[in-house]
């Protein structure tokens, strides 16, 4: 029998923490705790990249503390421009933690965002419009859509606000979107799936500064990929998302058209396997 997964040690000083942070999500190369800030009231995510035994020590410290480093970078850059994405709480780049550890790793901790995926609410939306959208009348229909278009169209908004101050994602899915909850949701849908909320977008581990229309049509592209993977019933409306990114700011146009042809690279490249 295989044995229990058990996660990396946490970097110290979490070792010691009370609550002991949670682990929440984990993914290639990052690990998601949720833990408290220094104000022990106040919640914070805690992203870890633990170091990778089988990469050489010296490369491996490098490719661990530079992707955090990056990371931290943007996300400290955006929130000064004021695009919504968490703020930066603390980190250790140099994998130490102030003790004489052998851990390796890097860690970031951040604000936490309350609120869903908008992956798991297009999931849902999706799952009850699969099973329901029959029982509803034109102008309830009309409604769930609009509904759609408009967070659509506020995720463009935001991706428009990400460019403009000079930083591409590198990796738009919609498990790197969330909706921060309101403190009063007046959602009123059949489907009981609230699409209120900020957009704020996470995840700047593959981000960089560019301002070229190539990279920032290419995080449209990969968007919209990603969309029409994993949400079919919505991809109907990801236009709405060159909407909002249009509206966002002047000299979109550019990219909007550079989008044309990555699109059309796309194609090709799927035409030919
Ligand atoms: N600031 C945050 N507040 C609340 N939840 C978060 C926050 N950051 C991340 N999460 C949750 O943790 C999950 C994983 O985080 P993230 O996407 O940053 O890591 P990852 O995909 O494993 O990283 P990488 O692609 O850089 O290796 C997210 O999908 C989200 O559910
Ligand atoms: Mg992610």
């Amino acid at each position: 029998m295989a044995d229990e997964y058990k996660p990396p040690a946490l970097p110290p000083p979490f070792t010691n923490t009370t609550p002991a942070p949670t682990l929440l999500a984990q993914g290639a190369e990052a690990h998601l705790y949720k833990t408290v800030s220094l104000d022990p009231s106040i919640p914070a995510a805690l992203k870890v990249r633990p170091s990778k035994p089988y990469r050489h020590p010296i490369l491996d410290r490098r490719l661990t503390r530079q992707r955090i480093i990056q990371e931290a970078r943007c996300l400290v850059k955006l929130v000064r421009e004021g695009v919504s994405v968490p703020a930066v709480l603390a980190m250790d780049w140099e994998g130490q933690g102030g003790e004489e550890s052998a851990w390796g790793g890097a860690w970031l901790m951040m604000e936490w965002i309350e609120g869903p995926l908008v992956r798991v609410v297009l999931e849902q939306w999706e799952a009850w419009m699969k099973k329901n959208a029959a029982s509803l009348d034109q102008n309830q229909l009309q409604k769930e859509e609009d509904r759609v278009r408009g967070l659509m169209k506020r995720i463009g908004h935001t991706l428009g606000g990400l460019h403009k101050a000079g930083v591409v994602h590198g990796d738009l899915t919609t498990s790197n979107l969330m909706l921060r909850s309101p403190a009063q949701d007046t959602t009123d849908s059949p489907t009981g799936v609230s699409m209120e909320g900020e957009v704020v977008l996470i995840d700047f581990g593959l981000a960089g500064q560019s301002t070229q229309d190539e990279d920032r049509a290419v995080d449209l592209y990969v968007l919209e990929r990603a969309i029409g993977s994993t949400h079919p019933r919505s991809e109907p409306f990801f236009e709405e998302v060159l909407n909002g990114y249009r509206a966002s700011h002047k000299g979109t146009g550019s990219t909007l058209k550079r989008l044309e042809d990555v699109r059309l690279r796309g194609r090709k490249r799927s035409m030919i396997g």
